[in-house]
Order: structure tokens, then C-alpha cells, then sequence
């Protein structure tokens, strides 16, 4: 995620960077920096911490400069440290990113052989080098040059002592505006952080670069140049930092194609059907007889859905276990057994309990975390980041969808090399995963026809989730959903549960949710709802495009792209979430932060 602002005119640079980066806080904080150029040197202050660290360090400084460069950083690559926080500096040359480079450690080489010596543990030190390295006395063709060598996804601003009356941007896959002002420009990665001084946006585009001084823009794209419209934004500040979206979570469940697309990136290759998990030492693991899987909340449904993905994949026996219960039992670990403590926070204390005691047990520790650094990452042999970004909202939902996709990747990479799955199955799955993000576009569409739909359900008292298969804890997380934002009382239940007790409390005002997308136990589902009709309940489903029979009993029904089974959760997710998040909006809630709840759980 992180944030990024960049500025030249004739207002004094260190104010509108300290504004801009205050104003992008919410796309991370665990470092901030500056850089301008002062009498024609390149002067960086940055600091690990909230912005509010940095304000303090430049506070008896005396700044003077028109031009400079902004970040606050939410850590992908690297802890969060003052020596990996941006802006990086080659020479002559500093630069802040915003995204993540896949070929770092290769370009990181190439750089060391050069002579190049790396003080920090960041992909994007690499491209400050690179530029360097390509730098002869132009920025612009020197960052052109550059991104061509670069793999992965960037969003950068450049400023070089040699040319100290430009800033040179470039971006692909991250966003990146420009802000046009009278004798000044603006570039950012989010239009909140100049709002203030302009409301005349250029919008760059995948592969663009482009060099601003104060008065004039020029872009180019694949070598020539190119025109972008200028555009007037009406949004107000509070908007804009919810890039126009009513509340955090609406912005977050919109976020989640973007999130996978992240949290898989780098991890596979289509062409040679292989799986890549380089923060994993597969040999320390190889031997491993049995997962246990520990979390909480949003997360424990995340690692009930990767057990099937698991067990399905690689044939490994997986239990899954509710954290602050496996802390009180006798659980079993040995050093056969791998613990994956799935946490977006990585601070929840029931699921770090769980993970110290199976460490000392003998377990081996590979976690799944949204933030980098956190207790539980720290802690771990080896953790894979889900690359979700910051998430505000305090109900989990792009941190859960991108959970998801790890664990899917990581239960493909386990049978790729327990020799479970073949290269070709391999390559047919992936083959579904990369156009998942699309589908979930697709999904997100139905956003209008879901709000019409809970306007007519937020009267009701009680919901019923159902599920089967992967859907079950699909049907766990929407009754979770709806509590915790909605206040309105819900229970999730696997459907073939529903005889062994709840169909008792079925009636006419026991609306039901069903996901009911094509899987294996379609005709099982399809039972159920028969089962609920009976009973006067009323339903409402998730069904796959094709669909006769569970959308001809429904009430009303959700028509989702067609996908592979294991990959439905993810479509019923956001049907869930967005379903959840309009109950509360409709009522009046405080949908961002729900009373009694907090983000990240630090006690027992
Ligand atoms: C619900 C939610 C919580 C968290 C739980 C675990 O929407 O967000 O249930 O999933 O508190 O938090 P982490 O994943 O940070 O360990």
C-alpha cells in the first residue's frame, strides 16, 4: 500500500509533504520520510513510526527548499526500521515507491557486482540504485531505462541533485496522480493528499513516465509521447480519503481484486505450472506429518476454508483450531507438526499464545500475516504476507479474501512438491486463480441489487447462514459479518447440520442465506432449501450463472460467475460482506468501528 507525495513550486516543500503524508496516513504508518533538495543537495529525514515521529525529528530543522518528495510506508519488504523507510538515496538520486518489485534479489545481485552496497532490506532501495546505475545526465531516460528492468508493480517519484528543478514519476500496476496547480505540481498516490491546493487531477497510466517542473507536464508511454486529460475532482476531503466510498469497508471490499492480485504476485508461473514460496524453507518442513492451523475470528474461517484446500491438494492431515481454546487444552505438537497461525494483525495474543507454545513443543512455525513485523511474523520460521494493504475497518474483509488466496497457493505448492499434483493440474488451476480477480469485479456489480435486497431483510431479527463444503465457514464468516456490524443476530451452520437441530427455529421470519454455488454437494444444498421451504422460511441464495433449480426455490438470488469449486468462497465472500455492510449502513451503524470491537485483539 503505502503512501507517496511529491511536490515542486514555490511554496516551501517539507509543508505541503508533511500535509499530504498526514492526509495518507490511513495507507500506512509504520515509517515516514521526506526528501528535498536544499541549495542543490539532496537532504532525506525519515523516521520508523507514525508521521507524528517525523514531525518531531524536523522540527527544529531549518528546511528551506521548493521541491521534495514524500512516503509513509506500510512494510512489505523489510520491518519497519529507519533504514527501511523511503525515501532511499543512490548518490545522487532519491526516490520513494509505492508497490513491490518481484525481481529485487536478482536486480539486488546485479547491483552488488556492480559495487553497489545496500543499507537497507527494501525492494525499492534496488530501483534507487538502478536508476543510479543508468543514471548519464538525464532522469527521465535514466528512470525510463530502469523500469524496463523492473518486474512487479511501481509507483515512483524521483528527484536528482543534477536536475534539481524536476520530479520524474512513473507507474505501473500502483496508482499514481499528478495534481496540476498555477506554478506548481503535485504528484500522489492518492488524490487526498493534495486535495487541498488542487482539484485538477491527471490520472497516469499503466507504463506512463512522466517529468514535472513547475509550470509543465510531460508524459510518454512505451517511448512516445502521450496526452492525458486533465480531470476536476468535486470530492471532499473526507471522501477522498475514502477515495469517494461512504466507510472503510466499502473502499476495503472493493479493494480485494487489487489485494489478491498483490498477495499472489511472484508466487507462480503459468507457463511452467510451478508454485513459488521463497519465504518458506520447504527442507526445514519437508518431513511434516501433520498442520495444525490456530486463529481467530475472520481468520479461523479463513484456515477452516485452507484445510480443505490443504487436505484437498497435498493430502496432509490439517486440524484447525480456534485459538484461545487450543491454549487451554492439552493440544499435541511434535517437531512432525507445521503450526500456521493465520492473523492479519499478528498481534492477537490468543493466537501468539498458541504459537509459543506449539514452538515449544517442536512445532514448526509458518504464519500468514497482513503486517510485516508484527509479533507473530517476528516470531515465526517463515511467514507469508497477505499484501492486503492497510485495513481500516475494524470488520475483516479484504485481509480475509487474501488469506484465502494464500492459503490456496500455499496448499498448491505443498502438492506440487509432495508430488500430489502434476504439473499440468497445476497449471489448469492457476489458470482459474489469475482470472479470479475479474470474477470478483463481476460480483461486486451486484452491489446496487444487494442493497435493495437488505432494505427489505434489516427488519428481521434473526438470519440463518448455510454452507456445505468450502462454503460452510463461507456461511460462519457471513454470520459473523452481519453480527458484528449490524448488531442483527445471525448463526452460521454447515447446511447438512440444519436436521440435527436449527431447522427448528425455521419459519416465516427466519430469513435464510444459502450458498448455493455448483459444487459436488450442489443437489445436498439444494435439499436443504427444499427443506426450508417446507418450513415457510425464506431464501435468499448465491447461485453459479446456469443455475435452474436452487434459483427456482429461492426467494431472491445472487447469479455469481462460473468458477472452480474451490475458488467459489471467495465470490460468496463478497456477497456476504457486501450484504452485511448495507444492513448496517441502512441502519444508521457505525460501520468502520462497531461498538465493543476493536482491530487488533492485544488481550485475552
Ligand atoms: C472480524 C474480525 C475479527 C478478527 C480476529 C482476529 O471481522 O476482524 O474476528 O478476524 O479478531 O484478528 P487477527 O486476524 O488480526 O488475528
Amino acid at each position: 500500500m503505502c503512501g507517496i507525495v511529491g511536490f515542486i513550486g514555490n511554496r516551501q516543500a517539507k509543508d505541503v509533504l508533511i500535509e499530504g503524508l498526514a492526509r495518507l496516513e490511513y495507507r500506512g504508518y509504520d515509517s515516514a520520510g521526506i526528501a528535498v533538495l536544499n541549495k542543490g543537495e539532496i537532504e532525506i529525514y525519515r523516521s520508523k513510526g507514525k508521521l507524528s515521529v517525523l514531525k518531531e525529528l524536523i522540527s527544529d530543522k531549518k528546511i528551506d527548499s521548493k521541491i521534495g518528495i514524500g512516503h509513509t510506508r506500510w512494510a512489505t519488504h523489510g520491518k519497519p526500521s529507519d533504514e527501511n523507510a523511503h525515501p532511499h538515496k543512490s548518490k545522487r538520486i532519491a526516490l520513494v515507491h509505492n508497490g513491490i518489485i518481484e525481481n529485487y534479489l536478482q536486480l539486488k545481485n546485479e547491483l552488488i557486482d556492480k559495487g553497489y552496497e545496500f543499507s537497507s532490506e527494501t525492494d525499492t532501495e534496488v530501483i534507487a540504485h538502478l536508476i543510479d546505475s543508468l543514471y548519464k545526465d538525464n532522469l527521465f531516460e535514466a528512470v525510463k531505462n530502469a523500469i524496463k528492468k523492473l518486474k512487479g508493480s511501481y509507483a515512483i517519484a524521483v528527484i536528482s541533485e543534477n536536475e534539481p528543478d524536476k520530479i520524474v514519476v512513473a507507474r505501473y500496476d500502483s496508482p499514481l496522480v499528478i495534481g496540476v496547480g498555477e506554478n506548481e505540481m503535485f504528484t500522489a498516490s492518492d488524490i487526498p493528499a493534495v486535495l487541498s491546493y488542487t482539484r485538477k487531477f491527471i490520472f497516469l497510466e499503466e507504463g506512463d513516465v512522466a517529468t514535472l517542473t513547475k509550470n509543465s507536464v510531460y508524459i510518454e508511454n512505451n517511448g512516445k509521447e502521450v496526452k492525458r486529460e486533465i480531470k476536476v475532482i468535486d470530492w471532499n476531503p473526507v471522501m477522498a480519503e475514502k477515495a469517494g466510498y461512504k466507510h472503510f469497508m466499502l473502499k476495503e471490499i472493493y479493494e480485494q481484486p487489487r489485494a489478491i492480485i498483490d498477495t499472489i504476485r511472484g508466487k507462480y508461473s503459468l507457463e511452467e505450472g510451478e508454485i513459488y514460496f521463497g519465504e518458506v524453507d520447504y527442507e526445514t518442513i519437508k518431513d511434516i506429518e501433520k498442520i495444525t492451523i490456530v486463529a481467530c475470528g475472520t481468520s479461523w474461517h479463513a484456515g477452516l476454508v485452507g484445510k480443505f484446500y490443504i487436505e484437498n491438494f497435498a493430502k496432509i492431515p490439517v486440524e484447525v483450531d480456534i485459538a484461545s481454546e487450543f491454549r487451554y487444552r492439552n493440544p499435541i505438537a511434535t517437531n512432525k507438526t507445521l503450526l500456521i497461525p493465520i492473523s492479519q494483525s499478528g498481534e492477537t495474543a490468543d493466537t501468539i499464545a498458541a504459537l509459543r507454545m506449539s514452538k515449544k513443543m517442536g512445532a514448526k512455525v509458518v504464519s500468514i500475516c497482513n503486517v510485516v513485523g508484527s509479533t507473530i511474523a517476528r516470531e515465526s520460521d517463515g511467514v507469508i504476507y497477505t499484501h492486503a494493504g492497510p485495513e481500516i475497518g475494524v470488520a475483516s474483509t479484504k485481509a480475509f479474501t487474501t488469506q484465502l488466496a494464500s492459503l490456496f497457493l500455499f496448499a498448491l505448492f505443498l502438492g506440487q512438491k509432495k508430488g500430489v499434483l502434476e504439473k499440468s493440474e497445476i497449471k489448469s488451476i492457476l489458470n482459474d486463480l489469475i482470472q479470479l480477480p475479474e470474477k470478483i469485479e463481476e460480483v461486486l456489480k451486484h452491489d446496487k441489487q444487494i442493497e435493495d435486497i437488505a432494505k427489505e431483510f434489516v427488519r428481521y431479527k434473526n438470519f440463518l447462514y448455510l454452507g456445505r463444503h468450502y462454503n460452510y465457514p463461507i456461511a460462519l464468516e457471513g454470520a459473523l459479518k452481519l453480527k458484528e456490524i449490524s448488531y442483527i443476530h445471525a448463526e452460521g451452520y454447515p447446511a447438512g447440520e440444519m436436521k440435527h437441530g436449527p431447522i427448528a427455529l425455521i419459519d416465516k421470519e427466519m430469513p435464510v442465506f444459502v450458498l448455493g454455488t455448483k459444487s459436488r454437494v450442489y443437489d445436498k444444498i439444494l435439499a436443504n432449501v427444499e427443506e426450508v421451504k417446507a418450513r415457510d422460511g425464506i431464501v435468499i441464495s448465491t447461485v453459479t450463472k446456469g443455475d435452474k433449480d436452487i434459483i427456482s426455490k429461492s426467494d431472491y438470488s445472487f447469479i455469481l460467475p462460473v468458477t472452480l469449486e474451490e475458488l467459489t468462497p471467495f465470490l460468496n465472500s463478497i456477497i456476504i460482506q457486501l450484504f452485511a455492510y448495507h444492513a448496517s449502513n441502512l441502519l444508521g451503524l457505525d460501520v468502520d468501528q462497531p461498538r465493543n470491537l476493536a482491530k487488533s485483539v492485544t488481550v485475552e
